[in-house]
């Protein structure tokens, strides 16, 4: 089967690591993120990807210049400009005329793609969609569905309590030729505020199958740090990274690493190969990249280290993110959700909190 995997957004939530990285390529516990769908789509037995792709396109071709991964072909249509979701799907998938499925690039799930195509397959519809259910829909578009599955009614960001469902659209659609025919060609159009909607105009064409499996939106700072704390407790599988043996309970280790005696590891932690970490440092928590150095009695908690980066001795990392090859000097503090940009340096003894280094615009 084929798919269409939106890849093309610009991702300004992340930023700034998706100033040089699209979102779909930055790494979840020192794995691209695409990498992982890419693995959960062949699974379900799709043998050819096309990335809908616009912003940053050359990072994919130059990540996959095999073009394929996992058994799967690779092929990608780059917009010259933003399409909007149908729009997209619309263009990357010219010239195919067969059943398709479609995921956002962003979602790390466990959903199962084959129940959600015989169930589509069982109810004859045009679309189907897949739903999860969150605590707290008023940030998303919730979908109330009668008892056989047929969609209801689509609603967009409903007011906190007034929710008619807590069933919200999960970015992961199955698709008929017919429905993509209905978007007018390249043109910026949005599936989920027009395309499907207006199919309910005829009912019995659109469908939709709720799943408790894993499901994360990986697109803020916060979401993207819980990816990784999911990983690490093993919710997405196990192990949670490439090639990672465990070497104590929840102390996972990719290839060689250089762990001081008197460093403290607390699981979960992710150690990626080659890292060093020095005398008195503590790591807990935390996904630690490739050719990363923790200095001498630094402190990283639940927080992401992407490679070759560097926390400087006594520096302090906490509940943040910090960039390829960026650096924290001796003593600066960065905690609350700071995201600090590839090669970016947070000087000696400066505290930054909630902050973006460089700061938007
Ligand atoms: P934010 O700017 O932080 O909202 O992130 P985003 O640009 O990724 O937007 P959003 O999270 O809403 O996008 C959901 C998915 O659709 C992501 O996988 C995006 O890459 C993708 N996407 C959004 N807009 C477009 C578009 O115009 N074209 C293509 N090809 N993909 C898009």
């Amino acid at each position: 089967m084929k798919a269409i995997v939106l890849v093309g957004g610009e991702g300004t939530r992340l930023r700034p690591l998706t100033y040089s990285t699209p979102k779909p390529l930055l790494p979840i516990a020192n794995q691209p993120f695409l990498e992982r769908q890419l693995e959960w789509l062949a699974r379900y037995d799709v043998d050819e990807v096309i990335l809908a792709a616009g912003y940053l396109p050359d990072a994919f071709d130059e990540h996959f210049p095999e073009h394929e991964y996992a058994g799967v072909q690779l092929r990608y249509r780059v917009e010259s400009e933003p399409l909007g979701t149908a729009g997209a799907i619309r263009f990357a998938a010219e010239g195919i005329d067969e059943r398709i499925l479609v995921c956002n690039g962003d979602v790390l799930t466990t959903l199962d793609l084959h129940e959600l195509v015989a169930f589509h397959e069982k109810a004859g519809a045009d679309a189907t969609i897949a739903l999860t259910r969150v605590e707290e829909p008023s940030a998303f578009g919730v979908v109330p569905t009668r008892s056989d599955g047929e969609v209801m009614a689509f609603v967009e960001k409903p007011p906190r309590g007034k929710a008619p469902t807590n069933w919200i659209n999960a970015g992961t659609y199955v698709l008929e030729p017919s429905v993509l025919e209905s978007v007018p060609p390249r043109l910026q159009v949005s599936i989920e505020r027009t395309t499907f909607p207006k199919m309910l105009d005829h009912p019995g064409r659109m469908y939709a199958v709720k799943s408790d499996a894993y499901w994360l939106d990986i697109g803020t700072p916060g979401k993207y740090l819980e990816a990784h704390t999911d990983l690490l407790a093993g919710k997405v599988g196990s192990p949670p990274a490439p090639g990672a043996v465990e070497q104590a309970p929840g102390v996972w280790v990719q290839g060689e690493v250089d762990v001081h005696a008197d460093a403290q590891l607390s699981a979960p932690v992710l150690l990626g190969a080659g890292c060093v970490l020095d005398a008195g440092a503590v790591v807990r928590g935390s996904s630690i990249g490739p050719g990363v150095r923790i200095g001498a009695g630094a402190k990283v908690l639940r927080s992401v280290v992407l490679d070759r980066a560097v926390v400087g001795p006594d520096a302090q990392l906490v509940d943040s993110v910090l960039g390829p090859d960026a650096r924290i000097e001796p003593g600066g503090v960065v905690t609350n959700e700071t995201v600090i940009g590839a090669g970016c340096v947070v000087t000696a003894g400066s505290l930054l909190s909630n902050a973006r280094v460089p700061a938007d615009g």
